[in-house]
């Protein structure tokens, strides 16, 4: 079988490169050795959104309806049906995926994919049948795996991955979660809406590495009203699954002072993930990696070995679902002669915690250490009517503007629709606006949104309603 692209991996960054490459006019066919959608759809943002929508409205349930004059029960927990609930929407999306593969007439391969030569792929199905595939060229989009700490061994039952903690069958008495990032914040949230005590154990002396530092040191204390406890400058140092509970030994970051153990019934270990590109030959082949794994692109994509490209996870960047489809596009369009392009200055990060963090462009401390004259507009949600009205007033906005000429160098927000409003901000980044610009917008009332104009108007100090 002969094709012009085939792509290795169908999360979003794989997926998208093959429909962008097929409505392109290249024949393109797909090898992924288990579900299409990837991380993302079967294990990832979407499994972990439809269980943070869940339990945030069981949580609502139980605390806000009241107030609201809503009387309702007090909640009962139906774990089977809520994990029932993230399963159709997996489903529902990893379909969706199939239907747009038969609509733009890329041809799928199940098995694990490994490039014997440049233009040739071989495919082992899960009955080890090997096929070949030929192509003109080849994308590699293999993803990411989760990053494992030197003597906790992950079982997915007691000590988990995110992809244990998205489908425990019972929820924990105590969940201690070690690595205060990403996925420690949302899926300790989960299960803490749902009933457990959840411990976070943090290697650095803050949540959120990388986010701004209003963000987030406002992020922990809220976080930290809802329940959460966090050990921050500590390291587990292991984790003694021989009792019943699972004891695990936590020293001071630095290696001074007393170690401690807690107890707990589930381990989340969540400190970060790395490229995947095992059994895809890549050594045999001469494709350059760096230092962390990764595989070596240039501006275009172009790994070292000619004809093979690589985007998503497994390249440099932040992991995120929305980089690796952008890269999908972008190199799908290279391929027939046209100009992909990503921008890396403005690719908007969200945390669904309750509230939502997003974030878009340059904190405060990345221009300071780069010497960079700013200035910024703030504005709380206590301010705005919408959020006033839905008793959702925790967080902020925060424009950065750059000092001489206005123009928008970051966005930082806390705030119950924070993922959402963000998107106005990187649109705004991508046209080069000033804060002056968003400042001038008429945003409709009431909106959270409008949060975001007064930040940008307090960047010249004339917010209104503050
Ligand atoms: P992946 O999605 O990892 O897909 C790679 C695919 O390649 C997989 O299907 C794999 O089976 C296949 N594959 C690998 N090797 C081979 C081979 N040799 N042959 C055949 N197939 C192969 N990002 C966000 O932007 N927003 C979120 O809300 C979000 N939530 C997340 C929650 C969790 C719990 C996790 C773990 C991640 C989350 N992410 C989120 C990150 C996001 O999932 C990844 O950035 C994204 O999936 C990367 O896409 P990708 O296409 O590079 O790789
Ligand atoms: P992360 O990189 O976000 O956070 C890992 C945290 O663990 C960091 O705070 C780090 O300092 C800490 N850490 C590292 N080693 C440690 C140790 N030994 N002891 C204690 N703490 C330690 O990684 P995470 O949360 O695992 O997520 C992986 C990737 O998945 C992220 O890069 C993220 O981009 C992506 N993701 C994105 C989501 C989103 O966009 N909403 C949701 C979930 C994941």
């Amino acid at each position: 079988m002969s094709y012009d692209l085939i792509v290795i991996g169908s999360g979003p960054g794989g997926y998208v490169c093959a429909i962008r490459a097929a409505q392109l006019g290249l024949k393109t066919a797909v090898v992924e050795k288990t579900a299409l959608g990837g991380t993302c759809l079967n294990i990832g943002c979407i499994p972990s959104k439809a269980l943070l929508h869940a339990s945030e409205l069981f949580e609502e349930a139980g605390h806000s309806f009241a107030k609201m004059g809503i009387g309702v029960s007090a909640p009962k927990l139906d774990l089977k049906t809520m994990l029932q609930f993230k399963q159709d929407a997996i489903d529902g999306n990893v379909k969706g995926v199939d239907f747009l593969f038969k609509k733009n007439k890329i041809e799928t391969h199940y098995g694990f994919g490994r490039i014997a030569a440049p233009g040739k792929v071989e495919v082992k199905a899960a009955d080890g049948k090997t096929t070949m595939l030929e192509s003109k060229s080849i994308v590699i989009a293999t993803g990411s795996d989760v990053a494992r700490l030197r003597g906790i061994d992950i079982d997915e039952k007691r000590i988990v991955s995110s992809t244990g903690a998205l489908s425990l069958p019972e929820v924990p008495k105590h969940l201690l979660v070690i690595g205060a990032g990403v996925i420690g914040l949302e899926l300790g949230s989960v299960w803490r809406r749902l009933g457990a005590k959840v411990t976070v154990v943090e290697f650095l002396d803050g949540i959120l590495p990388g986010m701004d530092g209003e963000v987030r040191k406002q992020s922990q204390r809220l976080l930290e009203k809802q329940g959460i406890t966090f050990k921050l400058s500590s390291k587990v140092t292991g984790v003694d699954s021989s009792g019943k509970t699972l004891k695990a030994t936590i020293e001071p970051a630095k290696g001074e002072g007393k170690a401690e153990i807690i107890e707990a019934d589930i381990v989340l270990v969540s400190t970060g993930r790395v490229p995947y590109t095992d059994g895809l030959g890549l050594k045999e082949l001469g494709v350059k990696m760096d230092e962390r794994g990764r595989i070596v692109t240039d501006h275009y994509y172009a790994t070292s070995v000619p004809g093979i490209w690589a985007i998503g996870d497994v390249i440099t960047g932040p992991m995120l679902a929305h980089k690796a489809e952008d890269e999908g596009v972008a190199v799908a369009e290279m391929l027939v002669g046209q100009a992909g392009h990503v921008n890396y200055d403005v690719i908007p990060a969200v945390v669904y915690t309750m509230p939502e963090i997003a974030s878009v462009g340059k904190s405060e401390e990345d221009l300071k250490a780069a010497g960079v004259a700013y200035n910024v507009g703030k504005f709380p949600f206590t301010a705005n009517g919408r959020a006033k009205a839905n008793q959702q007033t925790d967080g902020f906005v925060k424009v950065i503007a750059d000092a001489k000429t206005d123009r928008v160098l970051g966005v930082h927000i806390v705030g119950s629709d924070a993922g959402n409003m963000i998107a106005e901000a990187a649109i705004v980044m991508e046209f080069g606006g000033a804060a002056e610009d968003i400042a001038r917008t008429c945003h409709a009332h009431p909106t959270l949104p409008e949060a975001v104009k007064e930040a940008a108007m307090a960047v010249a100090k004339r917010a209104i309603h503050m």
